[in-house]
């Protein structure tokens, strides 16, 4: 039933997504290559996406609403050491702005990218009931840089995972920054932690996903040296087993078995912060 699908989407198998990176043989080596064979190993077989009811990799808007009080966590520290004198903040992958709103005490001006709109529209609601000057880019990131132009502190929290060519992508938010970039993102893919599912419900077998160390190496070949930081988020809240069954594109009468595997797993807490200047 679904057929669309974006190349950045590491679900990708066939078609357009699987065409190989443009820069792989020489322009950058083994690491962003790795990077890119491991994202793709989290491809959803076409046989089993054919059968979802639901985009198994559309993200809810709604659970992206920012909290009035913004999490304490190093991702924010480093955000606001950058902002040392107010300065504009750019959100890559913003969703409803998690990462920006966090950092509004000292910015002069957020800009929101996102590739999908329904997020835009929340982070346009958060930065009007808090009175804060805003921008949005609706596109896919490293093709919206030039819309969205330059930031002295440039942030994306949990897109890496996301994107499977990722050097233009740390390229691009490096260029982007004037001041410095905070990349937030777990320790391993955020989906990793559901596979035990994928062998049950369709006896799939999952490589092992991108991990931290994984991206810090994509870094490295590009001459970045990021300071790393490793932390433990709190408690998330119970996954949503409806989501769940969606993203296993299981039909909805699975919710209830969906429901009750989830009770077996431990959603993993290890986060870190990744920054770097330009
Ligand atoms: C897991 S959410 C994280 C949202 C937000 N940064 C946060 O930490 O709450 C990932 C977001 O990145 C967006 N996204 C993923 N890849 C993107 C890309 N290449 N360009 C722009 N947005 C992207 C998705 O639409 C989604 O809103």
């Amino acid at each position: 039933m679904l057929s669309a699908r974006s190349r950045d989407r590491p679900g990708s198998r066939g078609g357009a997504d699987s065409t190989r990176p443009t820069w792989l043989g020489g322009l950058v080596g083994g690491a962003a290559e790795r990077w890119a064979e491991l994202q793709s190993g989290r491809g959803i077989p076409p046989e089993i996406l054919a059968r979802a009811e639901h985009d198994p990799w559309h993200h809810d808007a709604t659970y992206f609403v920012p909290p009035e009080v913004p999490a304490d966590t190093p991702s924010r520290a480093a955000g606001l050491a950058l902002l040392h004198t107010p300065g504009s903040v750019l959100d890559v992958g913003c969703g409803g702005g998690d990462a920006a709103f966090a950092l509004v005490e000292r910015a002069i001006r957020v800009t929101g990218v996102d590739r999908q709109q329904d997020m835009l529209d929340v982070f346009t609601a958060t930065a009007r009931s808090r009175g804060v000057a805003f921008r949005t880019v609706l596109g896919p990131w490293p093709d919206a840089a030039e819309q969205a132009g330059p930031a002295d502190v440039v942030v994306s929290h949990h897109v890496l995972h996301n994107v499977v060519d990722l050097p233009p992508f740390l390229l691009a938010l490096t260029a982007a920054a004037r001041r410095g970039v905070v990349v937030e993102m777990l320790g391993q893919h955020p989906m990793a932690w559901l596979d035990p599912l994928w062998e049950r419900f369709h006896g799939l077998h999952r490589p092992p996903p991108a991990t931290t160390d994984d991206a810090v190496a994509v870094l490295g070949e590009l001459g970045i040296e990021p300071t790393v930081t490793w932390w433990e988020r709190r408690s998330p809240p119970r996954q949503d087993p409806v989501w769940v069954t969606r993203r296993l594109c299981l039909p909805s009468d699975r919710v209830p078995e969906v429901d009750a595997a989830l009770d077996e797993l431990v959603r993993p807490r290890v986060a870190a912060t990744v920054a770097w200047h330009p």
